[in-house]
Formats: C-alpha cells, sequence, structure tokens
C-alpha cells in the first residue's frame, strides 16, 4: 500500500468492508482451527489479489463460495479467483486454516507481535504488523472495516474480543460467544483474549457500557484501579465529543507486560500498568489512533502526542498539578536527554517514548499555549470531528491549524515537528 515503513503491509485492488473471524481455540495445545471470512470491494478490475498473512497451515481459499488458487511467500498470500474480480464488484473470501500462531518481532517495536500463549492465557498485541499473525487481512490502518469474532473454547476459560458481546452457546463441554464491532477497526486494534478472567460489567449513566477483566481471584485493588477509566472518558469526551463505540473496557493479564495497548473498546494491561496516567493514555486512544488513525505508520506522534498530552491533563486535574509545571518539567528533561523530530521519524522509533510521545505533546502544548483555551480545543476537536472513523495526517491537521490558527501556528508546530534542535518553551495564556 506504499507505507513509508512497511511497504508489505496492506494491498491495493480491494476495499475490505467486513471480518468475520471464527476461531476454536484448545488453550493448552496453543493451536487453532479457523475460518477468517472477509467481505470486500474491488476497486479495479482483478484476476488475482494478496492478502497479509504468515504462518498457519492453510487447506483451503474460496472466493464467492468457489475453491481458488492461492500460493504463499513469506507474509503475502496470492489468490486467483476462477473468474477474475470486475472493478466495482463486492466478493467474499473465505480462508480455512489451523496450527499454532507464531509471534514475530517488528523493526517498530522492542516487544513481540501478535499471538500469544503464556501461563494459560492466550492473548494478541498486533500494533503495527501482528494481526498477520492469527488472521489473513489487508494489514494497514488506512483499509479499516466492522468485524464479527466468533471464538470457541472449552468451558473451563472465558473468552472475550473487542466489540459487543451478542450470543453465548454452550455444547460439549465448549462455549461459543459472538462478538461484534460494528465501528470501522484498523486491523492491528482488533484482539482476542482467552483465559480464567472474571467478567465484571456496569453502565454509566449515560448507558454507555464498560465491562473489564480480570484474573479470576484477583484482589478487589486490581478491580478498583480500573474505576479511573469512566472518569478519564468523561474528562475526555469534553475535549473530544462523545465517546466514540458502544463500550470500554480494560483487561488485566495475570502477568506484567512490556507495554499496554488500546485496542479497540478492550484495552490490553498488565497489572504494571494499572495507574490512572497509563489508563488514561489508552482511554485517549479510543479516539485519537482508534477512531482517527493516522494513514502512515510514520504518523505515530499523533496517536502518541495526543494521548500524552490529553492523559498529562487528565493527571493534572486527578492530581490537582497545573499542568504548566507538568509540561515544564517534560520540557526540561527532554531537553536533557535530547530528542529527534517526531515528524520526521525513522522506523525504529515508531514508539520512542521521547520523541514521539513527549515532543509530540510538547508540540501540542506548545500550539495550547500559543492560541489559548478556545482555539486550541476547537483545532482539536475540528480535527476529530473531520476524521472520527477514518484516518488522518500530519498535513491534514496542519490545514485544520492554518485555518483556524493562521500560518504563526502553522509555523510554531512545523518547528516542534520537525527541527532538529527542540524548541524552547514560550509562556503564553494561562492554561
Ligand atoms: N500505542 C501503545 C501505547 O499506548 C504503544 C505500545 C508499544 N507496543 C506496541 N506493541 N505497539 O503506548
Ligand atoms: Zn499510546
Amino acid at each position: 500500500m506504499g507505507d513509508s515503513f512497511y511497504p508489505l503491509l496492506g494491498n491495493n485492488g480491494y476495499d475490505v468492508i467486513h471480518y468475520h473471524i471464527d476461531l476454536d481455540v484448545e488453550p493448552s495445545e496453543n493451536t487453532i482451527d479457523a475460518v477468517t471470512t472477509l467481505t470486500a470491494v474491488a476497486t479495479e478490475d482483478l484476476e488475482q489479489f494478496n492478502l497479509d498473512f504468515l504462518g498457519l497451515e492453510v487447506s483451503v481459499v474460496s472466493v464467492d463460495g468457489v475453491e481458488a488458487e492461492f500460493s504463499r511467500d513469506g507474509q503475502e498470500m496470492t489468490i486467483q479467483p476462477v473468474e477474475p474480480l470486475p472493478s466495482g464488484a463486492q466478493f467474499t473470501v473465505a480462508v480455512s486454516y489451523s496450527g499454532t500462531p507464531q509471534t514475530i518481532e517488528d523493526p517498530g517495536v522492542p516487544v513481540t507481535l501478535g499471538w500469544h500463549s503464556a501461563s494459560g492465557v492466550i492473548y494478541t498485541a498486533s500494533q503495527p504488523s501482528g494481526a498477520m499473525t492469527w488472521y489473513p487481512n489487508n494489514n494497514h490502518p488506512s483499509d479499516k472495516a466492522t468485524f464479527t469474532f466468533q471464538l470457541t473454547v472449552p468451558d473451563s476459560v472465558t473468552a472475550a474480543a473487542t466489540g459487543l458481546l451478542s450470543e453465548e452457546t454452550s455444547a460439549d463441554g465448549l462455549t461459543t460467544t459472538t462478538w461484534h464491532m460494528d465501528d470501522p477497526m484498523a486491523t492491528y486494534l482488533a484482539a482476542v483474549y482467552i483465559g480464567d478472567f472474571e467478567r465484571h460489567e456496569q453502565r454509566l449513566a449515560d448507558g454507555l457500557l464498560i465491562r473489564d477483566y480480570v484474573p479470576r481471584g484477583s484482589d478487589a485493588s486490581v478491580r478498583d484501579s480500573l474505576a479511573v477509566a469512566p472518569e478519564a472518558i468523561r474528562f475526555f469526551e469534553e475535549i473530544l465529543g462523545p465517546y466514540p463505540f458502544d463500550a470500554y473496557g480494560t483487561i488485566v493479564m495475570p502477568f506484567p507486560l512490556g507495554f499496554a495497548l488500546e485496542n479497540q473498546t478492550l484495552s490490553i494491561h498488565g497489572p504494571n500498568t494499572i495507574y490512572p496516567y497509563v489508563i488514561a493514555h489508552e482511554v485517549v486512544h479510543q479516539w485519537m489512533g482508534d477512531s482517527v488513525t493516522a494513514d502512515d505508520w510514520s504518523q505515530t506522534w499523533l496517536h502518541e502526542g495526543f494521548a500524552h498530552y490529553l492523559s498529562l491533563m487528565f493527571f493534572a486535574d486527578l492530581t490537582g498539578q497545573e499542568l504548566v509545571a507538568i509540561m515544564a518539567e517534560e520540557h526540561r528533561e527532554l531537553s536533557v536527554a535530547g530528542t529527534s523530530p517526531p515528524g520526521a521519524i525513522e522506523a525504529h522509533e515508531l514508539f520512542d517514548f521521547n520523541t514521539v510521545y513527549r515532543r509530540g505533546a510538547l508540540t501540542l502544548y506548545a500550539l495550547h499555549t500559543l492560541v489559548g483555551d478556545d482555539l486550541f480545543f476547537s483545532i482539536v476537536r475540528t480535527h476529530y470531528d473531520q476524521t472520527a472513523g477514518g484516518n488522518t495526517n500530519t498535513d491534514l491537521f496542519l490545514g485544520i491549524v492554518d485555518d483556524l490558527a493562521g500560518s504563526e501556528a502553522v509555523s510554531l508546530v512545523e518547528s516542534w515537528l520537525y527541527d532538529p534542535e527542540m524548541p524552547g518553551i514560550v509562556s503564553g495564556p494561562t492554561l
């Protein structure tokens, strides 16, 4: 698809509308028996097309119910339907596969990605490239789709997925649950989790469903620490507008993780990250990252800069600290550490905390300081409203800054994003 850092991710020629992911999982063996069915529309005449899929054993592929030829080469699966697909045609591709999904290394992150099995738990963590380890897809955030997950697991474990639970049936010691994600979702934000979890459900005053999963038998303190998520949702709704999805929740693993991840409607955390700042950070991502997703992996500052800045704003409010003091300290520490420009990162810096998160947040803070509350929040809200459910990029954001605040504001943001030297903090209106 031409991503700057991941040229092999995603494929042209079609647009996926829906994924139906049907997984029978044997957790004790870490094996799956699966059928993923994509519904897509051809955007050009197609004699063949590619999906991204790595590992596992594919037994059969069919297009519109007719068995099709396929070949595999690394992460590329090429499918040749019996009849070419004319541009504009809607079609379905069903891929049957089985085996043990593998994790993968990705140059953009220091952790393994994809399907993991550890200590009796299965979880997926896919940002950016890992989704292709457990279902075939068009693995780029610029092709979002709706999803259904159908998970069959032994009765002794609980399964969960990103989206709303709509059905649960049991037979012969197996339980099948069905989950719907009716809002567009990037492939990397789809997730499944299987293990001995307790589900805790509540409705907020406006009806929003919150469902959290914690390891069975967890201390009450684990659940208690998740209570900050609804507060964060309320706080960010004031800034960004109504929460974008049908539900939110946190799933806590029974072991520490080297990250937390904003899987759509159900963020994954380890017990080592269930603190207000990180919980709020993953909540911001539901708007900035999940509902609105950068259209190229070089643009992660748009996810992480917003998540870091707005969660520091929440943290300041929660703890009664001055945002100005927190940001001054961020700037001081970064000045000592040195940074690179967040708008011009390299492939290994996707989630570099100093460059992308902290200088990304300071970029937004510099804009906030220059233009003041009213204009800043109007820029942030206009950008979100114009891109919700879709994609964004830095130029699009700068266009809105230009329209609402003018060229001086654009130059300031550009210097924070692109200058090798980090600019100084200029004091402005009291925030
Ligand atoms: N977007 C994640 C966050 O909230 C980044 C975690 C890095 N790990 C990963 N697999 N992408 O900070
Ligand atoms: Zn983040």
